[in-house]
């Protein structure tokens, strides 16, 4: 592993982000181990002029684990705390820039580590306007002194840009100051347990191998749900919409995992190349294969224009014309204000051909059809992979039932503490590994999937369809599903097992 010094910089150190995913995901990497007090030191930045101390008693909070919490627990904190350090500045300011430089060098040069390397991670915890004068500041006045090694690099989060345009006029300014390998742009889905297994599930398993293709899967489904609204947010979020907030990156991210070939190998770029492949086979969306909703009271947020055409909620169908996929489609689903907060991804395969069961099924369920295979990774909340198996059902009778194999990861992996996404990929970042980033030609591509989509919303050529805060979103929505080939099983529902 390298040695030297770590300069962890975050800027936009007073701000949300910064306090509910940052230092709480640098402070479990502390309490693991990750970040050695004797090289690692944390810089906050931001405009808001306060005391080292008052930024740290203002992160203490979301550190401390609540209640009950230990004098142990609570020693950690403070050592952490004693981690951070604050300068404040403007986002373009050359002073407040060249006070930072100051400070960090003060603590790589007062340490032990002259032999080592001087390392700079600069997280942008900050809205994207600023992204490009501040990576001018970082590039004329920050980076790492090169005459001890070491690196520089940049970590970004969504969103980025608006379309196509706004995004590769947002890359081409960072890219002018940073080459691609300094840059980390955060999606924070791709640092989820179960996501990160996909490659592991779809490339180390026989059973899946084969089936994987249009011969054998009937339909795959994406689905991200939440049962809260844009509560506080409703400025961001009016601007933006449910598809730029999480289906162009979240959920597009999981359906290349989902679709990609096998890559070389699990190097960033072999892993990156096949993603963008998929994305660059996407056929362009047409507007029957979306439906869009906005849930009742939205433009009640003083922040929200009451005429907003802004969706909370979409379904569409994707098509990836390819090979392997032709004829499937991808429905991608997401919404705010439902009536559950779940992320599941479901691949249903085809019926069986030549059902010899069906008359075995009891009067009852006589003319109902044999429910179809599936599989489901369960993301978020009760992580699980389950597979939805016809059986007998036990007795004497010979009849069928749904049923599933079941690895429900609480009660497999008793006692596992599945990392924080934010906490697995910012130990990406130090350590160099960009598998998990967004590449620049891979967030060109995913534009190229919706700007136009986004263009006609924003024209208000495609209009959502009002919705009940609490309920499962537009009706009209099941009936796009159906249309896409989904097959509900009746009778059938999944509960996570309890310990
Ligand atoms: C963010 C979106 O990227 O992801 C939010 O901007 C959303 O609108 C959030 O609530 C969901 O993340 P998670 O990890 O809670 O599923």
């Amino acid at each position: 592993a390298e040695t030297g010094s770590l300069s962890i910089v975050l800027l936009g150190a007073s701000g949300d982000l910064a306090k509910k995913k940052t230092f709480p995901a640098l402070f479990n990497l502390y309490r693991q181990g990750f970040l050695n007090p004797d090289e690692g030191h944390i810089f906050g930045y931001a405009r808001t002029k306060i005391s080292d101390d008052e930024l740290r008693n203002r992160i203490r909070g979301n550190l401390v684990p609540g209640k009950g919490a230990s004098g142990e627990q609570l020693e950690e904190v403070s050592k952490f705390l004693q981690l951070i350090r604050y300068v404040s500045g403007s986002y373009d300011s050359e002073e407040g820039f060249q006070l930072l430089d100051k400070e960090i060098s003060k603590h790589e040069f007062s340490k032990n580590t002259k032999e080592g390397s001087s390392r700079r991670l600069f997280y942008l915890a900050l809205p994207p306007s600023v992204y490009p004068s501040v990576c001018k500041m970082i590039r004329n006045y920050c980076m790492n002194k090169s005459d001890l090694g070491g690196w520089t690099r940049i970590v970004v989060e969504k969103p980025f840009g608006k379309d196509l345009d706004s995004s590769e006029q947002l890359s081409a300014q960072i890219g002018e100051l940073f080459d691609e390998q300094q840059i980390y742009r955060i999606d924070h889905y791709l640092g989820k347990e179960l996501v990160q297994n996909l490659l592991v599930l779809r490339f180390a398993n026989r059973f899946f191998l084969p089936l994987w293709n249009r011969d054998n899967i009937d339909n795959v489904q994406i689905v991200f749900r939440e049962d809260f609204g844009t509560e506080g947010r409703g400025g961001y979020f009016d601007e933006y919409g449910i598809i730029r907030d999480i289906i162009q990156n979240h959920l597009l991210q999981i359906l290349c995992l989902i679709a990609m070939e096998k890559p070389i190998s699990l190097t960033p770029e072999h892993i990156r190349d096949e993603k963008v492949k998929v994305l660059q086979s996407v056929l362009p969306i047409e507007d029957e294969e979306v439906l869009l909703g906005q849930y009742d009271g939205y433009t009640d947020d003083p922040t929200v224009p009451d005429n907003s055409n802004t969706p909370t909620f979409a379904t569409m169908i994707l098509q990836i014309h390819n090979e392997r996929w032709e004829g499937v489609p991808f429905i991608l689903k997401a919404g705010k204000a439902l009536n559950s907060r779940k992320a599941e991804i479901r691949i249903q395969f085809k019926t069986v051909p030549g059902d010899i069961f069906k008359c075995m099924v009891s009067d009852l369920l006589f003319s109902q059809k044999q429910g179809r295979n599936e599989i489901v990774i369960r993301l978020q909340p009760s992580e699980a992979i389950y597979m939805k198996v016809t059986v007998k059902q036990p007795g004497l009778e010979m009849s069928t039932i749904q049923s599933e194999l079941d690895l429900s990861y609480q009660q497999r992996y008793h006692g596992v503490t599945i990392p924080e996404a934010y906490e697995r990929l910012i130990l990406d970042t130090i350590r160099g590994d960009q598998q998990h980033f967004v590449r620049r030609d891979e967030l060109k591509a995913a534009w190229e999937i919706f700007t136009p989509l986004l263009h006609r919303i924003d024209n208000g050529e495609v209009k959502p369809i009002p919705y009940r805060p609490g309920s499962r979103g537009p009706e009209e929505a099941d009936q796009l599903l159906e249309r896409a080939g989904y097959v509900l099983t009746h009778g059938y529902s999944w509960v996570p097992p309890t310990l």
